[in-house]
């Protein structure tokens, strides 16, 4: 079995990234996170990273102000740690289409609902919740996605989903998805290791 490269972008907090390194000593113990990118220099997630030594890389406004020129050079970067995925855990800046066609059925994301449902331009952390509350819904949950050219509307690969309670605030209802996400993750990631998720063109 062939070592599974992966690159983890964050925006945020880091927690599915950490999720993910916490399982890299049993369900990805074929797995290697051979780098860390972020959009945003303060991200948490780089700090993680580097906790574990792994590689981290700011890739924003603030190095590569021209987006075209960053996402060349990710893209230089990226090839030279031979990636086989891509994994998006709570990235929030757009990957243009030259990237998606370079990894073309390679990159995944994680999003904090039920898919097609509070997905697309606009919907991302707590407004996912906010609004999953304010429609009344009883159930919510966390999906993972191919990612395509679109805003969260690539393939879904799995879907978890979780009660939605009466007095159910968006924080909370946030923390319990994202519980449901970390386990969702892992369990990806673990079958396109493992060759029960086929990934590529
Ligand atoms: C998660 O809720 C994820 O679904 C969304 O952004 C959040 C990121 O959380 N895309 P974290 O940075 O992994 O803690």
């Amino acid at each position: 079995m062939e070592r599974l490269n992966i690159a983890v972008f964050v925006s945020g907090g880091g927690s599915n990234l950490q999720a993910i390194i916490d399982a890299l000593s049993t369900d990805l113990n074929q797995t290697t996170i051979k780098c860390v990118i972020s959009n945003r220099k303060e991200a948490f997630g780089l700090k993680r990273a580097e906790k574990y030594g792994i590689d981290a890389h700011y890739f924003g406004i603030g190095n590569f102000p021209d987006v075209s020129e960053r996402i060349s050079q990710l893209l230089l970067l990226l090839n030279n740690y031979k990636i086989d995925l891509i994994v998006l855990a709570g990235y929030l800046a757009i990957l243009d289409e030259r990237f998606i066609a370079a990894y073309k059925g390679r990159i995944i994301n994680i999003h904090p609902s039920l898919l097609p449902k509070f997905g697309g331009h606009g919907y991302y952390g707590l407004k996912v919740h906010a609004a999953v509350l304010a429609a009344g819904e009883k159930q919510s949950g966390a999906t993972t996605h191919f990612v395509d050219s679109g805003i969260d509307t690539g393939r879904i690969i799995y879907q978890s989903s979780v009660m939605v309670k009466a007095d159910d605030t968006p924080e909370i209802l946030a923390q319990r998805v994202l519980r449901e996400e970390h386990q969702l993750m892992v369990k990806t990631i673990a079958d396109i290791q493992n060759g029960v998720l086929s990934i590529g063109l």
